[in-house]
């Protein structure tokens, strides 16, 4: 079975590109030419020199003592909270700012949910002295005020997506429409591993770092380089896709991804994309999303803006239905309890994102012998209010 892109765009029966065809010039640039600007010798200096430098990678591989202890399993967390900016975001933007730089782009778009991935596309912009433009939802500038200034201070423009349900999905509409204004002298930095071929693979590449990092410090630390399970939160999915990267083929290492269930998958509220969703076209690829029967995107909701997504990125549709990847779902409140248990148990403040993948430990039952690796993708400043408000700290 194969697990990644064929050479047509597609992972079994998702992936592709469904663009306008004003697209059409600008994703076959970067189609016909971004493996041979990634394999290059002197991108892949230049990528990893700042990974190490400006990022702080690699990020560590720790093992909670506490966590350990309450669900009886040895629990290592990939702290990609530590990273420059404090999620995994930086990672993709990193890449695809030089890639935009080779490509003799001088503008760049952005869309963003949690505002990590506007924060890392606003920083690398800084650091190499482009135009920046972020789309936002309304509603997620609201509920993550702390990037909207963070992305103000670092020079970009933030602009409120106003349509549906104001969050994601709408920002990333946005930022297609701009897109298709401005083909020739502007990149889309897509922040997750989704929309049209070649960025699902690109992105997925350039966050694969997780799991090459990880399978060296298991193997330091356990004498294995492949644990039994691993576990990552899903919006797009990019940095589950990180941390599976290098353990797809690995088979009896078992996969686990999650994604938000909002107020409960059947509430009518929720972003559980594989329990809810069926086969479509969303931004640029076939993969499966929230859809009423007549084909409409269903609005999703969930406590955390990254996760709060209708889709998932094509290769992630693939491993749900060949079976490789478990795909389960995790509410508001069960997230947000699991931040404050992580919180006060290890001292480290998990992105509400991130607290959805730890929130399924509860869940499942270990010998005391598995070793589990949960990707802990960003850290939870972003994030005080809700908790505060949550917990009526
Ligand atoms: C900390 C954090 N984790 C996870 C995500 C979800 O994105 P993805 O599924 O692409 O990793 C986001 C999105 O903003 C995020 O900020």
């Amino acid at each position: 079975m194969n697990y990644f892109v064929n050479e047509k765009g597609y992972y079994g029966d998702f992936g592709g590109a469904y663009i306008p065809e004003m697209l059409y010039p600008n994703v076959e640039e970067l189609r016909q030419n971004y493996l041979k600007i990634i394999n290059d010798e002197s991108f892949k200096k230049e990528f990893h020199q700042l990974l190490k430098d400006y990022v702080g990678r690699p990020s560590p591989l720790y093992l909670a003592k506490r966590l350990s202890a309450k669900y009886n399993a040895n629990i290592f967390l990939k702290r990609e909270d530590l990273n420059h900016t404090g999620a995994h975001k930086i990672n993709n933007t990193i890449g695809q700012i030089l890639l935009a730089e080779r490509l003799g782009k001088k503008r760049i778009i952005a869309e963003t949910g949690a505002g990590q991935h506007g924060v890392a596309t606003a920083t690398v912009c800084a650091l190499r002295g482009l135009e920046c433009v972020v789309y936002m939802g309304e509603i997620d500038i609201e509920r993550q005020a702390p990037n909207v200034a963070r992305m103000k201070m670092l020079g970009a423009k933030v602009v409120p997506a106003t349509s549906g349900s104001k969050t994601l999905k709408d920002a990333t509409n946005e930022a297609m429409r701009d897109w298709v204004n401005n083909p020739v002298d502007t990149h889309y930095i897509i922040g997750s591993v989704v929309g049209p071929h070649p960025y699902p693979d690109m992105v997925a590449i350039f966050q694969s770092i997780i799991s090459e990092e990880t399978k060296k410090q298991l193997k330091e630390q356990t004498g294995s380089d492949q644990p039994d399970y691993v576990l990552a939160c899903v919006g797009g999915g990019s940095n589950a896709m990180g941390m599976f990267y290098h353990f797809i083929n690995d088979e009896n290492v078992k996969l686990v991804a999650v994604e938000a269930a909002g107020q409960g998958v059947s509430s009518g509220h929720s972003a559980a994309t594989t329990a809810l969703g069926k086969e479509g076209v969303l931004h640029g690829s076939r993969s499966i999303l929230m859809q009423t029967e007549d084909g409409q995107v269903v609005e999703p909701f969930s406590v955390s803006a990254g996760l709060d997504y209708p889709g998932i990125g094509p290769q992630h549709a693939h491993l749900f239905k060949t079976g490789r990847g478990k795909y389960v779902s995790i509410t508001d409140d069960e997230s947000l309890q699991a931040g404050l248990l992580c919180t006060q148990l290890e001292g480290i403040i998990p992105a509400i994102e991130s607290a959805h993948a730890l929130a399924y430990l509860e869940k499942m039952t270990f010998t005391g012998h598995e070793n589990v690796v949960v990707c802990l993708s960003g850290r939870g400043d972003k994030d005080m209010d809700t908790y505060m408000k949550y917990f009526g700290l």
